[in-house]
């Protein structure tokens, strides 16, 4: 399986930041055929950097999107309207559950119309601190995990990306709020688990399952050697452009 590099921009660069910084990370990035490098940036940038982008080297993803393809739905983008223009969709990251109040229905939904429009979804899930200091971790990724995936059919689960990202790892500047290889092992097999307990044994071994969580150059090897991980989705460090071109040689390095 391929080992998928994802960078998440979140809510930062002008179009023409984005622009400058894409320009550079081509110049710079060989042509990894396993690596999978992909970077979200803002809707805004997403048509023009579509146009810029060298689809051979890495592929664009969206940050979010509404379910509806069309209609009234003021200040709303579609997968419809990004069909073409980006491969992957972040879906269900924990800012949008949290900060946006998205559910898993919604998320469902969302799921199911990325892959009506042929985006891949790489549907985020995992647990926040109160939640993991009371227990509830499985029961947090299996509800997220089966909730996400419950608006699409067993055809199409082949399509989608899972990401594990403890809420209560993101962002982290402590050392003691970071995932340990152990931890993230032990959420992975979870995950695998209930795939297989749902869609059978070869769809848990084939869904591609990223971590994601304050990855950066120095974790980033550790990270990519836990079982079960095919990738990292990098949200801090993805902005600065030696990190995020260290951590794809990284990648490069692992998965030799
Ligand atoms: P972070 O973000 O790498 O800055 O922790 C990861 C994410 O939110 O996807």
């Amino acid at each position: 399986m391929r080992t998928y590099i994802v960078g998440n921009w979140k809510l930062n660069f002008t179009v023409g930041e984005a622009s400058i910084y894409l320009h550079k990370l081509l110049k710079k990035m060989p042509n990894y055929r396993d690596i999978e490098v992909v970077v979200a940036p803002s809707t805004i940038a997403l048509q023009p950097l579509s146009l810029q982008i060298d689809r051979h080297k890495m592929k664009l993803s969206a940050q979010n999107a509404f379910y509806r393809d069309y209609g009234a739905f003021t200040g709303e983008t579609s997968f419809t309207q990004l069909r073409g223009i980006v491969d992957y969709c972040i879906i269900g990251h924990s800012e949008r559950r949290y900060i946006f109040s998205e559910s898993d229905k919604v998320v469902s939904k969302k799921v199911a119309a990325a892959i009506r429009n042929k985006i891949t979804p790489i549907l985020c899930i995992g647990e926040t601190e109160s939640e993991r200091a009371f227990g509830e971790t499985k029961d947090v990724i299996k509800d997220q995990l089966i909730g996400g995936l419950s608006e699409i059919g067993d055809d199409d689960i082949d399509k989608i990306i899972v990401a594990y990202e403890p809420v209560w790892a993101i962002s982290s500047t402590k050392s003691s709020k970071l995932a340990a290889p152990d931890e993230i092992a032990d959420a992975v097999k979870l995950i695998r688990e209930i795939l297989s307990e749902v869609y059978g044994k070869k769809v848990a071994e084939s869904v591609p399952v990223l971590f994601g969580g304050s990855v950066n150059p120095s974790n980033a090897g550790a990270y990519l050697t836990v079982p079960g991980v095919n990738g990292l989705l990098i949200g801090g460090s993805s902005l600065i452009l030696s990190e995020f071109t260290d951590i794809i040689e990284i990648a490069k390095r692992v998965h030799a």
